[in-house]
């Protein structure tokens, strides 16, 4: 069963048909939400608020090892993750949805592990590619078949947050390969990973990353893009459903 994490703006999936809300014990502690059963153009899907329903945890709060466990024990088998960015590369133009392909980590002090229990012998999964590679592609294809702009592929900047990044560690990341940042793509699709869950993301650009523009980042710039572009995302959920 296919489970979709929402993010900034998409605390809830719009024709969503809701069956049940479950609060999903795990030994990692609460997940942020409970976990939707529902259906979603006819078939059984899992829906989770990453910063809770209604949005209160700041991307350093969540806890991703609480989330990611409560989906896999809800029964989900691949996760499609739903996020909000800024935009780094020409390309990543406000309300651009990128389906990233690769991931660079600048967080810190986050739980981003399931193996520090003491595991013999340690474990260290591989993370070469980040994303899984038929998920991705079955993303890129629904996105093909709606309307407006996607980008498939990029590099994804985890920051911590929760402020914005300084024009002068956008210009590190953008040296660095990165095209979007984001503050919640990691630890998630690391711990999916270890849990052997296929793991991809659709990221909708909501503004351009620090010193992109020669003007302040609003929230009301980014709400207002958000508002628009989430439509959009859900409708290539929808479309992934149906093919
Ligand atoms: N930086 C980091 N995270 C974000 C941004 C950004 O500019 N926009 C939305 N999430």
């Amino acid at each position: 069963m296919l489970a979709f994490i929402g993010g900034t703006g998409l605390t809830r999936i719009p024709g969503l048909n809701v069956s049940e809300r479950r609060q999903v014990g795990t030994r990692w502690g609460k997940a942020s939400s409970d976990v939707v059963f529902g259906e979603l153009a006819g078939q059984p899907v899992l829906f989770l608020a990453r910063h809770g329903d209604p949005h209160v945890l700041l991307p350093h709060q969540v806890n991703y090892r609480a989330n990611i466990a409560a989906l896999k024990e809800a029964g989900a088998t691949a996760v499609i993750a739903i996020n909000a960015v800024g935009g780094i590369s020409p390309a990543a133009d406000s309300g651009v949805i990128v389906v990233p392909d690769q991931i660079i980590d600048y967080t810190h002090g986050r739980d981003a592990t399931y193996f520090d229990q003491g595991q013999t012998p340690v474990v260290h999964v591989d993370f070469s590619w980040p994303f899984d590679a038929p998920l991705r592609e079955r993303v890129v294809a629904a996105l093909k078949k709606v309307d407006g702009p996607y980008v498939d592929g990029g590099c994804y900047g985890a920051t911590q947050g929760p402020r914005l990044e300084t024009a002068a560690e956008i210009r590190r990341l953008e040296q660095d390969g990165c095209t979007i940042v984001g503050m919640t793509g990691m630890p998630e699709a690391v711990l999916a990973r270890e849990l052997a869950l296929p793991y991809a993301m659709l990221s909708l650009v909501v503004n351009p990353a620090a010193g992109k523009v020669d003007r302040e980042i609003t929230m009301a710039e980014i709400e207002a893009v958000i508002h628009q572009g989430m439509g959009k995302v859900a409708d290539a959920l929808v479309a992934l459903l149906t093919s």
